[in-house]
């Protein structure tokens, strides 16, 4: 809560100081709803928070007509029904990258051994059931449930600790021997068909509603303020994985499994130890065949590199990690009727077809829109409005339209015309874009780039992001009426809204608008004139450039005037830029074309400069910026014998050494192997400094 002078009691408000005060009071509560439901990072205190409520009911009861539409009394059941205090993980809960086909399979499978360089030998996975409920994680101290918590943002989740403490499967204590001093046991909770079942069963009977799907079921029942509600509700919970864990307890993943076995964890029975392709194939036919058969929701087969210690050398990409992957089972299907498309401008003026739908159920979600991807994919499927459709959804990806019912076909139809205009005010006309050796593409942009006000909102949108600039209270809408109002044009002109005095009068004496909601924009606003270098980039909305190629960019440029200095060159196509660039991790042609594109246009490098004078940018820490290699240029050349060229690299990159695939004066290093050749050659001539893979791992291992 911002630091406020003792507030006066009810009884001691005027009318207008009380109509000011529960103004204020919607404003600041409605602040903090938003922090705890959508970004999961609640900045006040249960009691604070409750106190904010009270204050704001008593001085509605002394002035009952000055109760607000927006007030947080009326806020009937929503928002903080569920109070749960955050909680740290100890090690981050991660997630899994997805796998759709036999081939992602084998790609995996190919990845992994190319990365610890196996060659053809076979490796040991496990295969186990993708539990279909919410994960959680138990964390225990000399064998003694002390908390659990849910994923909540990966980071931060919540503390549930007596929700689970009711669950039966879930033990108080360890049994057996041998568990570490401090574990943090990770599984999936869970609610069986039939129990599922009969908890719909009863709430229907009682008129209350029903849960979608045994997953939201599970979810909704962990998340009761009442621990007895959950305690009624017969969860049940799969261990399969751990966080922090103070003594190594395993050197598999499935001597993990029966670890958990041991201290009295239920594990999937259905869980295998395989090997090589044929097994990880084998083990997903298996379950498929199996997965009418259980008596729980699996929604696919997780496969994981059974050695603990090659596990430790893949690590992670971003938030998954490289050792693990989610294979899915097929999408579920349903059938509707296609009432309209709609034609929408995102943030690169890439137009997308948004098939409106008769609402149907598929897979327990209720589905209105769905994708049609291009204009071409609509005149391949020869989609019509007032079709029926097949309608496809797996997972969490976006629904598609997979098919016609063409015996459906309502006489009279026509082929649906794809606008040649962009639906924005201006009309722009619609190009299709063409690739760098001319030839066409699906895509189809409106080339009014950012003189298209629908483009310009999505920008903007991206801009204010949570990833990017997080500016909390500048959504959609208010966006939205600031463009139209001629405010609002280009991320420079939030700064310059925030001190310009004129513009936020007359914002206060709008309707909705209060004299604490402009302080509050202002505050949001000026907390991010300090940004971190990584969000900077980010936020510029270049394409193929998100979250996690700006925190390499970041973190390999470190400043602000070395990245635009850099984005520069490349826009200018200078051949050694694009060589620096090109050695990041994650990035290739896609990003350096996006870059050179991005600050080859003289309005984006003008956007771009406007935006750097409103705001102080941030030094990028470097990773690990103790260790020997920090902010060190180093170039691999030769055969590496310890450790594959991918492993070398990401572990570089770890350490916050900048990895570069050719060698010049701004070399720190350059690690020879055999038959290191021209590379080494120029070092040499450089005067550079270089060492041998033993030397370097010395370095990086001390
Ligand atoms: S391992 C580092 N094993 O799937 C990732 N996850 O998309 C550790 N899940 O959040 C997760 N069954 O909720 C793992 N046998 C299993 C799983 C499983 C279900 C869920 C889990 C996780 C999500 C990842």
């Amino acid at each position: 809560m911002p630091e406020r002078d003792v507030a006066p009691a009810p009884a001691a408000l005027t009318e207008a100081g009380a109509a000011d005060e529960l103004a204020r009071l919607a404003d600041e509560i409605a602040a903090h709803d938003r922090r705890y439901f959508q970004d999961d990072a609640p900045s006040v205190s249960d009691a604070d928070y409750d106190a904010l409520k009270q204050r704001n009911a008593a001085i509605e009861a002394l002035y009952p007509h000055l109760v607000r539409d927006n007030s947080p009394s009326l806020r009937v059941g929503a928002a903080r029904a569920k109070t749960f205090s955050p909680v740290r993980h100890g090690v981050a809960m991660l997630s899994l990258d997805n796998a759709f086909s036999d081939a992602d399979a084998l790609e995996f499978d190919a990845r992994v051994r190319r990365f610890l360089r196996l060659g053809e030998t076979a490796v040991a996975y496990t295969a186990e059931p993708k539990i279909d409920g919410l994960s959680a994680s138990l964390r225990y101290e000399e064998g003694v449930f002390v908390q659990g918590a849910t994923r909540g943002d990966g980071q931060v989740g919540e503390d549930v600790t007596d929700n689970l403490g009711t669950l039966k499967e879930i033990p108080r204590r360890l049994a057996g021997r041998g568990w570490p001093r401090l574990i943090e046991v990770r599984g999936e909770v869970y609610l069986g068909h039939d129990d599922f079942a009969a908890l719909n069963a009863a709430a229907a009977a009682a008129g209350q509603r029903t849960y979608a799907n045994p997953r939201n079921a599970a979810a909704g029942s962990l998340r009761q303020i009442d621990a007895a509600v959950t305690a009624a509700r017969p969860l049940r919970f799969f261990a399969y994985a751990w966080g922090a864990a103070s003594e190594p307890f395993a050197e598999s993943q499935w001597q993990a499994l029966e670890a958990f076995k041991a201290w009295g964890f239920p594990v999937t029975p259905q869980a295998a130890r395989v090997e090589g392709v044929e097994g990880l194939l084998g083990a997903y036919a298996a379950l498929e065949r199996l997965r009418p058969k259980l008596a729980f929701d699996i929604d696919g087969v997780v496969y994981k590199v059974d050695r603990l210690d090659w596990q430790g050398r893949l690590g992670f990409v971003s938030r998954s990690p490289r050792w693990a992957v989610a294979r899915k089972f097929p999408a579920q299907q349903a059938r509707t009727v296609l009432r309209g498309i709609d034609i929408q401008v995102g943030r690169t003026g890439a137009v997308t077809p948004v098939a409106r739908l008769a609402p149907v159920t598929v897979g327990g979600v209720v589905v209105e829109n769905a994708t049609l991807h291009n204009a071409d994919e609509i005149a391949r499927k020869d989609v019509r409005i007032g079709d029926t459709v097949i309608l496809q959804r797996a997972g969490d990806v976006i629904p598609q339209i997979v098919a016609v019912v063409l015996e459906d076909r309502p006489a009279h139809s026509v082929p649906f015309a794809f606008p040649i205009h962009c639906p924005c005010p201006l009309h722009t006309p619609l190009a299709r874009e063409t690739t760098a050796s001319g030839a066409e593409t699906v895509v189809r942009r409106c080339t009014g780039e950012l003189a298209c006000p629908f483009q310009r909102i999505e920008h903007l949108k991206h801009f204010v992001s949570r990833k990017a600039f997080d500016i909390e209270g500048l959504g959609d809408k208010q966006l939205r009426a600031f463009q139209q109002e001629g405010w609002i044009a280009e991320p420079a002109d939030i700064f310059r809204l925030a001190r310009d005095p004129e513009r936020l009068a007359k914002l206060r004496e709008r309707e909705g608008h209060g004299e604490t909601s402009v302080a509050n924009l202002i505050a949001a606003i000026e907390a991010r004139r300090t940004i971190p270098l990584e969000r900077f980039i980010h936020g510029l909305g270049i394409r193929h450039v998100g979250e996690a190629t700006a925190l390499t960019m970041a973190r390999s440029y470190g400043d602000a005037p070395a990245f635009l200095d850099a984005m520069d060159r490349v826009a200018a196509r200078d051949p050694e830029a694009m060589a620096d660039l090109d050695a990041l991790d994650q990035v290739g042609g896609a990003v350096i074309d996006a870059c050179a594109a991005f600050f080859g246009e003289a309005h984006n490098r003008r956007m771009v400069e406007a935006l750097v004078a409103e705001l102080t940018i941030e030094d990028a820490a470097r990773a690990r910026s103790d260790s020997a290699v920090a902010g060190k240029t180093v170039v691999f050349t030769g055969a590496l014998e310890r450790m594959t060229r991918d492993e070398a690299k990401a572990q570089a990159e770890a350490l916050g050494a900048k990895v570069s695939s050719s060698v010049s004066k701004k070399t720190d290093i350059v690690v020879a192997g055999p038959g290191a050749g021209s590379k080494l050659k120029a070092a040499a001539e450089l005067g550079l400094k270089v060492v041998s893979e033993d030397e370097w791992l010395a370095m990086v291992t001390a």
